[in-house]
């Protein structure tokens, strides 16, 4: 079994914890959370014997932690990716990895298609687009990160970033799946079926292929939130199943 900790037990954090007890990652064991108000910090789990660390705290806590727990030989998940978005800070954290023969895992987030646009980035010609579709301002809540978005805009992936960084971390990870920042865009379209949700286009000189996911109105009490949370837990399963892709 592999020693899994967490690193964040907020809205994420929970439901990835709930689903590794409940059997979602049958090769894994958790051993612990990390928590600032028990005292526990991801050292203290590495040093516990985890092998692999879920972050899903938030980005600062992300850079304080990261490179020291990979240069221990810890493999991290994160999921506060715009982190990355420094592009020195990455460079430090894959120095990082190297040394410690570690390994950062990506999960595709609120969005897919990642295995997909690592393969059209081997070609020439590569060109991702992170498309984001945004539902009616009237129709959305208030505190809605959403309503603060220009209903159409079209930028790079840094700018387009820019524009709402502690909501926007899958287009920095979309970015380094399509191989790079300079060759990855972000827009912004109205949902015309009122429903909020990503595209990833991807073009290069061979193909052409957009992967499109769409909230559904919550069934079951099950909110958009749990796919984020649980793509953690299928990129655990990933690195950890004896069969994988
Ligand atoms: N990659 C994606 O597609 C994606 C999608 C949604 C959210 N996120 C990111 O995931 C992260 C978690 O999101 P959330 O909605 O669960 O946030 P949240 O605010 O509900 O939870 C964050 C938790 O981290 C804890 N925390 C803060 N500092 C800590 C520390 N030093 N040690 C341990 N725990 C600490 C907080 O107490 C809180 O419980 C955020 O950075 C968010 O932006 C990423």
């Amino acid at each position: 079994m592999t020693k899994v900790g967490i690193m964040g037990a907020g809205r994420l954090g929970t439901i990835i914890a709930e689903a590794i007890k409940a059997g979602l990652a049958p090769e894994c064991e958790l051993i612990g959370i990390a928590s600032r108000s028990l005292g526990v910090t991801p050292f203290d789990l590495a040093d516990r014997g985890a092998a692999v660390i879920i972050e899903a705290s938030k980005p600062e806590v992300l850079r304080e932690y990261l490179v020291g727990l990979l240069e221990r030989g810890v493999s991290v998940i994160p999921l506060s990716t715009g982190a990355f978005a420094d592009e020195g800070f990455l460079e430090e954290v894959k120095e990082a990895a190297r040394r410690g023969g570690s390994r950062v895992y990506l999960p595709h987030g609120a969005e897919g298609g990642f295995d997909l646009a690592a393969t059209f980035s081997l070609l020439p010609g590569m060109k991702g687009t992170v498309v984001q579709y945004i539902p009616e301002r009237a129709k959305m809540p208030d505190g809605n990160p959403m309503k603060a978005l220009p209903e159409s805009f079209k930028g790079t992936a840094l700018e387009g970033f820019a524009l709402s960084p502690s909501h926007l971390n899958v287009v920095i990870e979309s970015a380094i799946a399509c191989g790079g920042f300079e060759n990855t865009m972000y827009e912004t379209r109205i949902a015309r079926d009122g429903r909020g949700g990503f595209s990833l286009e991807l073009e290069n000189d061979a193909a052409e292929a957009v992967i499109t996911i769409k909230n559904k109105p919550p069934v079951k009490g099950i909110p958009m939130m749990s796919m984020i949370a649980l793509s953690a837990v299928s990129t655990l399963n990933r690195i950890t199943q004896p069969v994988t892709f």
